[in-house]
């Protein structure tokens, strides 16, 4: 049975750039408040409110918070909600891969994911904790990467381009939406690193 986003109340954190602000942005659309968390700088924070309020909904920018502070935070909310509540990370292909990223970006991602495991598989029947796994995301940050690697990304990947900003944010909605996935990864990186069984 879908869990239907309209109404709800959203927390995107990192949401005022890059994958986030798309994040931000989907959830609107889907008629859910958000709340638009920021780290440093509150002006594109606030452009982002700006584009959610455009789709009727409430929104605000809140600054810098810990996410597993923040499941704490919100467990008793999503105890009480009748239809309970989803708890989203975004992860990256590198917890699962060994190369294309620094080791303690990939170790500290690895980490992330048996977290959201080991808490999918405690925090229900009521909370759903998921994770996704980007490949490369053509946002502020990834654009850092040298042309060389980039261009590595895109000829590696399966599919021959890098991961599509909205199409990541979409599996977040998904995520949210369905009420029978927990403890999962979902992995949107173009098939930049395909896994056996
Ligand atoms: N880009 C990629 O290729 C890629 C690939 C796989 C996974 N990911 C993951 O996707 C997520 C989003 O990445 P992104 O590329 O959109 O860019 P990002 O630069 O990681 O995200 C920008 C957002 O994060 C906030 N932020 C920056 N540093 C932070 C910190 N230390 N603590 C809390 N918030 C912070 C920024 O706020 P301010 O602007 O206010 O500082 C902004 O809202 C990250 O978790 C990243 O690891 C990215």
């Amino acid at each position: 049975m879908p869990y239907d986003l309209k109404g709800r109340n959203v927390l995107v954190t990192g949401g005022s750039a890059g994958l986030g602000e798309v994040i931000s942005i989907s959830f609107a659309k889907e008629g859910a408040n958000v709340a638009v968390n920021y780290f440093n700088r509150p002006e594109p924070a606030q452009n982002v409110v700006q584009e959610c309020k455009k789709q009727g909904v409430e929104a605000v920018a809140l600054k810098g918070v810990s996410p597993l502070a923040l499941l704490k935070a919100a467990k008793p909310t999503f105890e009480s909600n009748p239809d309970g509540g989803a708890f989203i990370s975004t992860g990256s292909i590198a917890a699962v891969s060994q190369s294309g990223s620094s080791m303690p970006y990939a170790v500290t991602k690895a980490a992330q994911l048996q977290l959201i495991k080991c808490l999918g598989a405690t925090q229900g029947p009521k909370i759903r904790v998921n994770t996704v796994l980007p490949g490369l995301l053509l946002t502020e940050w990834g654009k850092k990467y040298s042309d060389e690697k980039i261009q590595w990304a895109k000829d590696t990947a399966a599919l021959k381009h890098e991961t599509d900003l909205q199409d990541c944010a979409d599996a977040f909605i998904m995520l949210a939406k369905n009420a029978s996935i927990t403890g999962a990864r979902i992995q949107v990186d173009a098939g930049l690193n395909v896994q056996g069984t």
